[in-house]
């Protein structure tokens, strides 16, 4: 069987990846919440390799790596960033040269055909965890084959959109919905083929 890819998605209720205030939103947390249990730890023992843009590939280096944790951590947060040292971390950029975080490897040229040849390597499934622009890039060419959102109660209004024109129509069938004490939501769907 093919890998499996998930696309993790972080949005407000009009599909903008952004992470505003709303209230709760504030409350830091010991223990992992059901959202990072969901996209993260229920996939630890069967992801292993995880797809960047440019910007969250940066972005996570700086804030994830195992060398970047602080004291005050919690666990499962250590736990993340050993998972990501252990991975294959995927980043599509035209631009990066070097990439010196964990085991990374840089793709460029046709996303649609570089998702492909990565879906017949050997390996476990496979988490594309954005950021906006790249995952917008995954949903228009029908490259998901299952959805995580984590939904934040916000109408937001601006930032990088998730959704965009689509070739033709996705019909997805619905896994999941939990609902989340601040207001959020997890949805998981999957692409029917
Ligand atoms: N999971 C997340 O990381 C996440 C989630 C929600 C919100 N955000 C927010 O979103 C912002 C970053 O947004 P973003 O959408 O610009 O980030 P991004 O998708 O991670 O990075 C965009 C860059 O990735 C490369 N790229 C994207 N699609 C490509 C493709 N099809 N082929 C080749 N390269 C491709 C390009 O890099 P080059 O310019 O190097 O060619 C592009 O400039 C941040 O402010 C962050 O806080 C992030």
């Amino acid at each position: 069987m093919s890998r499996l890819i998930t696309l993790n998605m972080y949005m407000t209720l009009d599909g903008f990846g952004e992470f505003p205030e709303y209230p709760g939103s504030e409350i830091e947390e010991d223990e992992p919440s059901d959202f990072w249990k969901e996209l993260w730890i229920s996939r630890y023992d069967s992801v292993d390799t995880i797809i960047f843009g440019r910007r969250s590939y940066e972005g996570h280096a700086q804030v994830h790596a195992l060398s970047k944790r602080k004291l005050t951590d919690p666990k499962h947060l250590y736990d993340y960033s050993r998972f990501l040292e252990r991975c294959k971390l995927i980043v599509f950029s035209n631009t990066l040269q070097e990439a010196t975080w964990g085991n990374t490897r840089i793709m460029k040229g046709d996303l649609t055909d570089q998702v492909e040849k990565l879906k017949k390597e050997p390996g476990k499934d496979i988490i594309a965890e954005g950021g906006p622009s790249l995952a917008h890039d995954f949903i228009t060419r029908g490259l998901v084959d299952e959805y995580r959102i984590f939904v934040m109660p916000v109408i937001y209004g601006k930032g990088p959109h998730y959704w965009g024109t689509m070739p033709k129509q996705e019909t997805l069938e619905l896994m999941d919905v939990k609902k989340m004490p601040h207001g959020e939501m997890i949805i998981r769907y999957r692409s029917l083929r």
